[in-house]
């Protein structure tokens, strides 16, 4: 397959840019990329030649790591930036640093920032390909594709699945991506959490607002748990983190309400015994970790078809 083909986004900045012959064609993509991580030599040459720089204003394990594992198993050149050791601590602006970025030709930017829109802003100065790696509390594409690849991998289709989100709703741009993207391939999606951390007009995004959690987990395909996220509430709004438990939190009890063969997913980093309990967070249902492996299929992808329309 040619690099890009039937592929016309230059830039990755959220799911609602994507129709759903857009999500079948990355999907498909980063499933024929997936067995180049278990060869015994994981590296093939499709970007040999071009830079990709990590600029993460954001602390992060996981998208960090698996686009510059995905970089390199496609012999690109990555550089890693974080604002901690950037001049953005010299008070520059993020502008300023991307033109900066910019003058040295990188094919493509990752950028992780705490303000929501950071990427679409930096997609107007810089001649590079942009992919949001997280931005504030509106979206994480990329974590929205590694959902649905996951999901479609156990299910073998999207269509008419019952999707239940359950947690902060408010401030998670994985919650956002999820609502984009489950709703544009025919799945629905049901939210609950804490009345403070559902937002007003999330219905508009195709979601459902659930008033228990029976409601939302009952009959459900996927439990899909969102950490709470202490550090974008400017005010507590839960009373504690043991409260958000013993009302909120997945146990296998809670689980038992779902379809017997229910996914349970999170997106990371998990609160152990807060949003769900360890043996659920570790059962037979759990596909966390198989979420992280198809973080690095889904990456090459993005890589790989962004590239194609440089
Ligand atoms: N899921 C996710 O975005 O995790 P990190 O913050 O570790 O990248």
């Amino acid at each position: 397959m040619a690099p890009g083909m039937d592929f016309t986004h230059r830039h990755i900045l959220d799911m609602h840019q994507f129709a759903r012959e857009d999500i079948d064609h990355i999907l498909n993509t980063a499933d024929s990329f997936k067995e180049i991580s278990s060869r015994p030599i994981k590296k093939v040459p499709t970007l040999r030649g071009h830079t990709i720089i990590n600029l993460f204003f954001e602390p992060s394990t996981r998208t960090r790591l698996s686009f510059e594992v995905a970089a390199k198993r496609m012999s690109a050149d990555t550089f890693n930036i974080s604002a901690s050791t950037s001049s953005a601590t010299k008070g520059e602006t993020l502008i300023d640093t991307a033109r900066n970025i910019s003058a040295m030709h990188p094919d493509i930017i990752v950028l992780r920032h705490s303000s929501s829109g950071a990427p679409h802003l930096l997609s107007r100065h810089v001649n590079a390909a942009v992919i949001n790696a997280g931005d504030g509390a509106h979206e994480h594409p990329s974590q929205g594709l590694l959902d649905l690849m996951t999901v479609k991998e156990h299910r073998g289709s999207l269509a008419g699945l019952k999707i239940a989100i359950i947690g902060d709703i408010t401030h998670s741009r994985v919650a956002r991506s999820n609502i984009e993207g489950f709703t544009t391939m025919g799945s629905e999606v049901f939210v609950y959490g804490p009345s403070t951390l559902i937002p007003h007009g999330i219905d508009n995004l195709g979601a459902t607002v659930c008033t228990s959690l029976e409601q939302a987990v009952r009959d459900a395909d996927v439990v899909m748990t969102l950490r709470i996220q202490r550090e974008r509430q400017n005010d507590p709004l839960l009373p504690s983190l043991r409260e958000y438990a013993r009302y909120f939190g997945i146990t296998s009890e809670v689980l038992s309400l779902a379809r017997p063969d229910a996914l349970i997913m999170h997106p990371g980093p998990v609160n152990r015994g807060v949003e769900l309990t360890p043996d659920v967070a570790d059962g037979a249902r759990s596909v966390i970790l198989d979420q992280v492996t198809n973080g690095v299929a889904v990456r090459m992808a993005l890589l790989y078809l962004v590239m194609g329309n440089a």
